[in-house]
């Protein structure tokens, strides 16, 4: 299951065209939709957000709400967009008046991608480097979520730091997997604990205030896998190095652990690796997921843990300095509409990729042309697992 996302963040929509579905897959496009909300919310986001409508339109690849087998189509419309039309036009001159962006925002795609594209204006580049891109991501994902939701596997977020406010958890990857979505959506911060979401908040009040930024740290869980996904027989087949790739493939993040992450690196071998058990029951398991539900590049059939961090936002309400690329003199940086904090936000885009490695994880192991043929190719193996 591939995708490829277009539009740029003032064009009048985003597309994301999802390829490899395969057939009999039903679509809720109110799931999408919830999504897309959840990208959009959380608090420290820019007033872009209150602008945008964040639906989706599905205009091919199913069939009175199933797949059908054939690329699907998704659009996400930019209301902001009609406030651009000028400046953004697809055709025609540039307005007399149009104000090149020349002052790059330092942590921004602003200078690097100027030089690389021979321009002089900041915005080719910035329009498509926005992160408003991965509103389409998130709809293409949905496609994903739903052919995992249909093989018993759930994927969810949650943050567990802004700046220094952290939410300290005493087990967390005893814990990660019991968090209830709903106990994650009703935070502002999209984090399931009442005295850390207090905190969190209180820390982007203050870099709201002070025209700061923040970045933070978030996990993304996945429930439900069987074991035996990926493979260890050469580096692209294994999974770790393709959630590893997927989630650096969002703007801004700068980390990622798998299970214990950098700090199974401090502690010996007999308090990091997962005991092997079995029961007649439920077969093979382990006595703990410090590594995070991945072994030898495949699942082991506990849950999949990641912790991802994400660097402070680049553009500022107290801009930094910068170089004015038609003087070279020093300026201040562009200021453009932008979040305090999106960690929330970005921890959804990640579950996003997570639901695209897994989906695809599956699609290579149990067959891709439909539904019955995948389920059943499914049950089958879980039931030679069992076998021992
Ligand atoms: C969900 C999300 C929202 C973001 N919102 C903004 C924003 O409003 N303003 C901004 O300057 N950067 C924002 N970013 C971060 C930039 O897109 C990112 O820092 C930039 O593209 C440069 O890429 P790099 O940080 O990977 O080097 C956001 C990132 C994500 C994932």
């Amino acid at each position: 299951m591939q995708f490829v996302t277009a539009g740029e963040s003032h064009g009048s929509q985003l597309c994301a065209i999802v390829s490899g579905v395969p057939a009999g897959l039903v679509i809720d496009e109110a799931q999408i939709n919830a999504d897309l909300a959840r990208r959009a919310s959380g608090f420290g986001r820019s007033s872009r957000q209150e602008i945008e409508h964040n639906t989706v339109s599905i205009t091919s690849g199913l069939r009175f709400g199933k797949t059908l087998g054939s690329p699907v189509t998704l659009l996400v419309a930019n209301a902001d967009g009609k406030n651009w039309s000028d400046r953004m036009s697809t055709f025609g001159k540039a307005p007399k008046n149009l104000a090149r962006e020349v002052t790059p925002r330092p942590g921004h795609a602003d200078l690097v991608g100027a030089l690389k594209n021979n321009t002089d204006d900041c915005r080719n580049v910035l329009e498509r480097a926005s992160a408003r891109e991965t509103a389409a991501r998130v709809a293409a994902a949905g496609i994903a979520r739903e052919f995992l939701a249909a093989l018993g596997v759930e994927v969810f977020s949650y943050v567990t730091r802004i700046g220094t406010a952290e939410f300290v958890e005493e087990a967390p990857l005893e814990s990660a997997p019991d968090y209830k979505p709903l106990d994650i959506e009703m935070s502002e911060v999209r984090c399931p604990n009442e005295e850390a979401t207090e905190h969190m908040l209180k820390m982007i009040k203050v870099a709201q205030v002070k025209g700061e930024s923040l970045g933070g740290c978030f996990r993304v869980v996945a429930t439900g896998l069987v074991p035996g996904l990926g493979g260890f027989e050469s580096g692209p087949e294994r999974l770790t190095s393709q959630l590893g790739a997927a989630l650096f493939s969002i703007p801004a993040i700068k980390g990622v652990e798998f299970g214990l992450g950098f700090e199974a690196a401090q502690r010996n071998g007999s308090e990091v690796h997962d005991l092997i058990t079995h029961t007649k029951k439920s077969g093979y398991s382990r006595a703990s997921n410090n590594a995070g539900g991945l072994e030898g590049g495949m699942t082991t059939g506990l849950p999949l843990i990641i912790t991802a961090a994400m660097k402070p936002i680049p553009t500022m309400a107290s801009p930094l300095k910068t170089v004015n690329m038609d003087t070279l003199e020093e300026a201040e940086a562009s200021q453009e509409r932008s979040d305090v904090c999106a960690v929330p936000s970005a921890a959804v885009v990640a579950e996003a990729e997570v639901c695209f490695v897994l989906a695809n994880a599956y699609l290579h192991k149990f067959g891709s042309d439909n539904m019955d043929d995948i389920q059943a190719a499914l049950a089958a193996y879980k039931k030679r697992l069992l076998k021992g």
